[in-house]
């Protein structure tokens, strides 16, 4: 896919990957709408990227209002062809002592959220005549499960099971469905998952925005519908 002028859809815009993914689509000449739930980050990206970049204020956890943002932004001439459900958390640790909140919340996010979302875009997509491709972004998490990160684990394996069955369903409409499985990536996230995911050599968020890039401008023809992201060496350099 050529991405100027291409609409883009990207959850999880306020924050690490998804400033990186959105960066690098204005700047192929892509407009994204940045969805997520604190505004004012989002207006920090525009100012940074340009109003190529559209800020929408957005729980994707909320399906009405995924329904009627949907509803009121698209139209036959104006219809997206990119979806990177990216938004997603995580809350780490033993499963007794995981409350039940926390894993409504990621259960919410990182699974009902895509439905809710990609039920909605699918159809505008089946009504575009260009190609069009969503991109699901798991985690090495959705390939292995470990211990404490089990309601993660869940989630994200999840995530997998709907995105192998959205691939097969959509190809025949000239929609690509990959997913993404990147280990640990230099973001926010893990302020609030707790647990010991860090280390000091970890994914750098430009470089998996820079395979996001890759996958996205493959031929129309050509599908890498799994692929998994690891650092070489997760030591850090210092110690070695
Ligand atoms: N960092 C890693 O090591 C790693 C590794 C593999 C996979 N991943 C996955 O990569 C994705 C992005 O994570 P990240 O590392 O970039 O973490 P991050 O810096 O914490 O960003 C998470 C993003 O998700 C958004 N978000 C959370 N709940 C939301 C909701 N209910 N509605 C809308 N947006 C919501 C946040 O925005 P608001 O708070 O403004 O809503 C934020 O923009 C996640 O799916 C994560 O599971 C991360």
């Amino acid at each position: 896919m050529h991405l100027e002028n291409k609409i883009a859809i990207v959850t999880g815009a306020s924050s690490g990957i998804g400033i990186e993914f959105s960066k690098k689509l204005v700047s192929r000449g892509a407009v994204v709408y940045g969805l997520a739930r604190r505004l004012s980050k989002l207006q920090e990206v525009r100012e940074q990227i340009g109003n190529k970049f559209i800020p929408v204020q957005m729980d994707i956890t909320k399906p009405e209002d995924i329904s009627n943002w949907a509803l009121s932004t698209f139209q036959d001439d104006h219809l997206p062809h990119i979806l990177i459900n990216n938004a997603g958390l995580g809350y780490f640790g033993n499963v007794e002592d995981m409350s039940v909140d926390d894993w409504n919340t990621m259960v919410n996010t990182n699974l009902n959220g895509v439905f809710y979302l990609t039920r909605k875009v699918v159809p505008l997509m089946k009504k575009n005549d260009n190609h069009c491709h969503i991109i699901n972004i798991a985690s090495v998490a959705g390939l292995l499960g470990n211990p404490q990160i089990s309601g993660y684990n869940a989630t994200k394996f999840g995530l997998r099971g709907f995105s192998e069955a959205l691939f097969k369903e959509l190809r025949y409409h000239d929609i690509k469905v990959s997913t993404m499985f990147p280990g640990s990536i230099d973001t926010h996230f893990f302020d609030t998952a707790g647990g010991s995911g860090t280390h000091a050599n970890m994914l750098q968020a430009s470089d998996v925005a820079d395979t996001l890039l890759y996958l996205l401008e493959t031929p129309d023809n050509f599908l890498i519908n799994e692929i998994t992201l690891r650092p070489l060496n997760p030591k850090n350099p210092d110690d070695l």
